[in-house]
């Protein structure tokens, strides 16, 4: 069965709205853990719009799962992870422009820098995952970079016009995972997927770790605004003269 790594980056969006301390990814990674994840990841993005080198330090001490780090294959952030050691660290493309990570990351392209950038922080015994497009070249060129895992990119398939687009994008994942695992390498996957999409991804043969994060960030809003709400009604109630 595929197991859930919550992505907890959109909590850090919330607080980092008014820059104070509510709401503390720390503690929306204990309620994750509690409510079944089976890990945590985390974005820590170069311009930290969202998530903090503070909440790397405590989750690193917090999570009892696993921890999973995004992040861009730079100097500075290969720095960061081996001396944090986080027990995953998966490799995405990063653009200061983007709204969320956009295309997967073009391995082939860079095979050298990926390498390296793997090679330092495999050193001891971390998973590492590189985040691409679900296309066969970048599953080998992952493999050639040393990669432990892939996160294929379900993007494509989370827009999908209609049921038939849909259809044809989750062939690609299929084979794509098929390859990846016939190459000895571990299979997750991620990006745009929701409560209505997720369980065929899930069903896909070999799939070990699903990364979701903005649709269960986004259904925690309002499933847990009811109670939010009647909370501080009572607080009102209570402090209100008679
Ligand atoms: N996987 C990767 C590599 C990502 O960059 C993201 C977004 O941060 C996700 C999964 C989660 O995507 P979403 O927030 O759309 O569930």
């Amino acid at each position: 069965m595929a197991r859930l790594q919550v992505n907890i980056d959109h909590v850090a969006t919330v607080r980092q709205a008014r820059g104070g301390v509510e709401p503390d990814p720390v503690h929306a990674a204990v309620l994750a853990e509690l409510g079944g994840a089976s890990g945590i990841t985390i974005h820590l993005r170069e311009d930290r719009r969202h998530i903090q080198d503070r909440d790397l330090e405590i989750l690193r001490m917090t999570v009892g799962t696993r921890l999973n780090l995004e992040m861009a294959a730079s100097d500075e952030m290969v720095a960061i992870a081996c001396r944090v050691r986080p027990e995953q660290v998966t490799l995405v493309p990063e653009k200061r422009q983007e709204l969320t990570t956009e295309g997967g990351l073009d391995v082939a392209g860079n095979l050298e820098h990926v390498q390296r950038a793997v090679r330092l922080l495999r050193g001891d015994g971390r998973i590492v995952s590189l985040f691409i497009d679900p296309d066969a070249g970048q599953v080998a060129a992952a493999s050639a970079a040393g990669a432990s895992a892939v996160e294929l990119h379900t993007g494509r398939y989370a827009l999908a016009r209609d049921a038939e687009a849909a259809r044809r994008e989750l062939a690609e994942l299929r084979r794509a995972a098929q390859a990846a695992a016939s190459g000895a390498l571990v299979v997750h996957a991620g990006h745009g997927l929701n409560y209505q999409n997720t369980a065929a991804v899930a069903a896909l043969p070999g799939i070990e770790d699903l990364n979701i994060g903005h649709s269960i960030v986004a259904r925690a809003v309002l499933v847990g605004l009811e109670r939010a709400v009647r909370e501080m009604v009572e607080i009102i109630a209570a402090g209100s003269h008679p």
